[in-house]
């Protein structure tokens, strides 16, 4: 078992750049697993082979078969680019079709989105964690005032780890903006998805994010039918109150 203390890194690492944030947690895990989601959270591939040899380096996104077609030429451009192996997964074909079958391909415009993201991203995303010690994933606090304002770059995971098998999350962008992260996109020549070329900047599946106008919030573009305040999709559960999250 992995002996790392969460609380710890943070207090050590957490002024340190997202480059210098991910060499430590290299460091620490001897490997870094990726989830990309065909966003701006690019930049974390490109800053993790710069820190760590490309076998160690492991990303994975998840297909919930609802992404736009930009984001899937993207994530080709972005396997041919870095030479990776994207590991793409898919979630259980039965569970879909019963989904699908018995209320439609647009239940969550009047459900809400919790029952089909549980399906396409929550369920797939258990299963490529089983047994693994870190994950990293893009998330930034400015991403969303709601439920990533107390964000840490580095938490202990307990919607997806256990005590036997603890899970730690590193999450590098923390404490960039937006701006920090188009900064880079731009100064390192890292591909991007061409929906930020039409509007679009928080990126989720197609039915479920919009573009949006000048002075709304990124996160006024995801799942703008439901209440602004608890939008999560089950991937990141230990931002939403009472799932602790600890070191
Ligand atoms: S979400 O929970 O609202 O969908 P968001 O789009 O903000 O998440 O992305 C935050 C981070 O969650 C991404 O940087 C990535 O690490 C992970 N993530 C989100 N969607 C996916 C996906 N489809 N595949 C893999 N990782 C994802
Ligand atoms: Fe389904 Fe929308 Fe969630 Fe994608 S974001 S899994 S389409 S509810």
């Amino acid at each position: 078992m992995t002996s790392f203390d969460a609380n710890a890194f943070v207090l050590e690492h957490d002024q340190a750049s997202p480059k210098n944030i991910l060499k430590a947690a290299y460091q620490a895990f001897g490997e870094l697993t990726i989830s990309f989601s065909g966003a701006e959270d690019v930049v974390l591939i490109d800053l993790a082979l710069k820190v760590a040899p490309k076998q160690d380096v492991h990303v994975f996104s998840l297909d919930t078969g609802r992404l736009h077609a930009e984001t899937y030429t993207f994530m080709e451009r972005v396997r041919e680019h870095y030479a990776i192996d994207l590991d793409i997964r898919f979630p259980d074909q039965q569970a879909v079709q019963a989904l699908v079958n018995d209320k439609g391909l647009f239940s969550f415009y009047r459900d809400g989105h919790h029952e089909c993201c549980g399906i396409r991203k929550v369920a797939p995303l258990r299963e490529r964690l089983k047994g693994l010690p870190v994950w990293v994933t893009g998330q930034r606090r400015d991403q969303s005032p709601g439920t990533r304002s107390k964000l840490q770059i580095a938490e202990r995971d307990t919607a997806f780890g256990s005590d036997d098998q603890p899970l730690y999350k590193i999450n590098p962008l923390t404490h960039w903006s937006s701006e920090d992260v188009w900064n880079y996109i731009r100064s390192f020549d890292v591909p991007y998805n061409s929906l930020h070329e039409k509007g679009f900047v928080s990126i989720g599946c197609a039915p479920c994010t919009r573009p949006i106008l000048p002075g709304q919030h990124e996160r006024e573009g995801r799942w703008w039918w439901e209440d602004q305040g608890g939008k999560e999709c089950g991937l990141h559960a230990v931002n939403l109150p009472g799932t602790a999250s600890t070191g």
